[in-house]
């Protein structure tokens, strides 16, 4: 049975004091997750420490934003797979729409940073999803396979089970404008769809796949009851303890 995930993507929010605030507040509330529910939390580089030793819980991880492509060396201010797994962390979001456009992240540079990932056994949350432009010419579908052969087609369908991939629309990024369960839906199964015709039907049923975009306590349920759809990747939503412990609930 594959992972139900409800990931929490900080990006550049909090200062140290909140960070520990917000997740004492979320493991206080003592969440039973069934055995294939998991709940991530993608935080602030300098707050994994305290992350993994407060998400001590069973199924809850701490997660890093981001990490470099490359092993070690004079890369000023980046982060490696492998400092990641010497701080025991077990996930890392790759790809998302924010580190495409304003860090010129490509396809190819992002197959780099998976492969990386995968050699030090942090499980990569791989992110993809079109802009407006795309959605509004119908042709979402091709942009989005194209994500996705050029930065997995190259592994092999052992490594593929160990990615997650959060389709994430970036017209509905922050915006409060959610795709619609059924938008939603069509776009996994899709997804699932490309997976299954590169690495087989068995593979492809056992990977999860996130939807990521203005998903809040309101809507989750909704949206994660849909078939293809694995959880959720969460951003304004899961800096509001209330907010995100009800999502986390929301998985199936
Ligand atoms: P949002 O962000 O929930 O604030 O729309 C989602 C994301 O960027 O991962």
């Amino acid at each position: 049975m594959r992972k139900q995930i409800a990931a929490a993507n900080w990006k550049m929010n909090l200062t140290v004091d909140k960070a520990e605030v917000l997740l004492e507040e979320i493991v206080n509330v003592n969440i039973t997750l069934k055995e294939n529910q998991l709940a991530v939390f993608a935080v602030p580089f300098p707050y994994l420490q305290l992350a993994e030793q407060k998400l001590s819980t069973q199924n809850f991880y701490a997660a890093a934003q981001n990490c470099y492509s490359k092993k070690s060396g004079a890369y000023t201010g980046e982060v490696s797979a492998e400092m990641l797994q010497s701080l025991n962390i077990k996930y890392v979001v790759l790809g998302h729409s924010e580190r495409r456009e304003y860090f010129d992240e490509s396809n190819q540079l992002l197959a780099e940073k998976l492969n990386i990932a995968l050699e030090y056994n942090i499980m990569p949350i791989f992110c993809c999803g079109e802009p407006l432009s795309i959605r509004d010419a119908q042709i979402q579908n091709e942009f989005v396979a194209k994500q996705l052969q050029e930065s997995l087609f190259h592994f092999s369908a052992d490594d593929m089970q160990k990615i997650v991939i959060a389709y994430e629309p970036i017209w509905a990024i922050g915006t409060g404008k959610t795709a619609s369960s059924l938008q939603a839906q069509e776009m996994h199964a899709y997804i699932r769809k490309v997976l299954a015709d590169k690495f087989g039907k068995t593979v492809a049923g056992n990977i999860s796949i996130l939807y990521g975009g203005s998903v809040k306590a309101s809507n989750a349920k909704e949206i994660f009851n849909q078939p293809d759809v694995d959880g959720g990747l969460v951003g304004g939503a899961s800096l509001i303890a209330s907010e995100f412990i009800t999502i986390i609930n929301s998985l199936k």
